[in-house]
């Protein structure tokens, strides 16, 4: 009988115990304590950066800005919308007192003279553009006369797509543009702008003059906007608005590529020089960039990158002074970064082939086996849309010369 009772006895303490085991250890994970244990990434950050704040030796401080100014890619505080409210940036006219500008043309000067102004408000916003699960944002630079190209774009190669196929997501498409260059054109146009944009709702605009060397600026704008409005993205093109692109070429491109991985592809030049004859479109004077050659860049027309790349490009890009050629300034922008643009046959900048007066330049079947080509007038790029995706019929050996 006593045998009996402490056995009893026994198991009661024993299911007492794992009673009171268990409540513990299930109370040690309610959620409410569960999340407050770690502290939010922010602050973790402050706390990790007061003690070297600390220990920094005022005499060697500026030794380590060069760590400072890594982009911190993890921990972004990003702005629940467009901060930028107000264009309040004069002129640096510290500038024109200097000898060497007074020797400039006048665009390098009125570069100059801006180029700290780095943001500027929007005008024309679509924040709605990436709800959802968008796979391949699709950007068109664009100014506000060319609306012809836009239309012909959003009825070829800038049509939307609820799927991009394989269970991936949307493809969306959108316009990047300043303000009219002219003065007298601005309100006119902008009504135009406006009343477009309310019919097609895929306009981005920024209160800037939608100048050559303001194309830097649409550059970072478009970044800084992407990080804000479209994190998740999984792929981004961005292209000019008079290039021929196959979208389906494309789509099957990224079907085997992550969007973890820093992809960035086009048309890459490697070890291009500064040009320096001053009646070339590109000519830079050596006051503004004084090495033999730019870091490999992507040539205009168009480009694609991963949509994590895009938000790591637009932190490294305000670690550096704004460039006039939009498409070295990202190649600058990609160099801080340390990640090297890949080149692909498919990207075709300079037309199939460079002498402009090949027949390949017309050929529709080239076409049909391109990414992204070079460029093509309104009615030129519906025609070519026409043919190759009509009844085509192509020898399997076309070979570009
Ligand atoms: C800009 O305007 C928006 C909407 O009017 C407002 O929510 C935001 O706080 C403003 N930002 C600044 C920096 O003034
Ligand atoms: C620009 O900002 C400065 C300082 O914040 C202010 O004094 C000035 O009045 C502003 N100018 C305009 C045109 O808003
Ligand atoms: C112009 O020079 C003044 C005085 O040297 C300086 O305070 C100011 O920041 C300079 N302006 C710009 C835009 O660099
Ligand atoms: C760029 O746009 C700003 C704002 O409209 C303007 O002040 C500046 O002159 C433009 N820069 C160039 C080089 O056209
Ligand atoms: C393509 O060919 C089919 C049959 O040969 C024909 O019915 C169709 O109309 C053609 N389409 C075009 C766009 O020419």
């Amino acid at each position: 009988m006593s045998l009996w009772k402490r056995t009893v006895y026994k198991s009661v303490c024993l299911s007492l115990a794992l009673l009171v085991a268990v409540t513990v250890f299930q109370r040690s994970l309610t959620p409410s304590q569960f999340l407050q244990e770690p502290p939010p990434a922010s602050l973790r950050q402050q706390k990790a950066q007061k003690p070297s704040g600390l220990l920094v030796n005022p005499d060697s401080f500026w030794k380590s800005s060069k760590e400072v100014v890594t982009p911190t890619p993890v921990v972004s505080r990003r702005p629940q919308a467009w901060d930028v409210n107000t264009t309040n940036c004069s002129a640096n006219v510290n500038l024109t007192h200097q000898s060497w500008f007074q020797g400039l043309e006048p665009h390098f000067q009125q570069f100059l003279l801006y180029r700290h102004c780095r943001y500027f408000p929007m005008l024309l916003n679509h924040p709605e553009k990436c709800s959802g699960d968008v796979y391949l944002l699709v950007v068109v630079k664009s100014i506000i006369a060319q609306h012809d190209r836009r239309e012909a774009i959003r009825q070829t190669w800038g049509r939307e797509q609820e799927s991009a196929g394989r269970g991936r997501g949307a493809v969306r498409t959108l316009f990047l543009l300043g303000k009219a260059s002219k003065p007298e054109e601005q309100s006119h146009y902008q009504q135009l702008l406006a009343y477009e944009d309310r019919i097609y709702g895929d306009i981005l605009q920024w209160d800037f003059l939608d100048s050559f060397f303001n194309l830097t600026l649409k550059e970072i704008h478009f970044l800084k906007w992407l990080d804000i409005y479209c994190p998740d993205v999984r792929f981004v093109f961005k292209g000019d608005d008079d290039v021929f692109v196959n979208p389906t070429n494309l789509l099957e491109f990224l079907a085997d590529r992550r969007p973890q991985e820093d992809l960035f592809v086009g048309d890459i030049l490697h070890h291009a020089r500064p040009i320096r004859r001053k009646d070339s479109k590109y000519y830079i004077p050596g006051i503004l960039y004084n090495q033999n050659s730019y870091p490999p860049y992507a040539g205009g027309g168009g480009f694609l990158m991963a949509g994590g790349l895009a938000q790591r490009l637009h932190h490294s890009c305000d670690t550096l002074e704004l460039y006039p050629i939009d498409d070295v300034f990202l190649g600058m922008c990609l160099e801080v970064l340390g990640v090297r643009p890949m080149a692909h046959e498919g990207f075709k900048t300079f037309g199939i082939s460079r002498n402009r007066n090949s027949r390949m330049n017309k050929e529709p079947c080239f076409f049909r086996s391109m990414l992204v080509v070079h460029k093509l007038l309104p009615t030129e790029l519906l025609a070519m849309w026409e043919l190759v995706h009509g009844n085509l019929t192509c020898s399997r050996k076309l070979q570009v010369l």
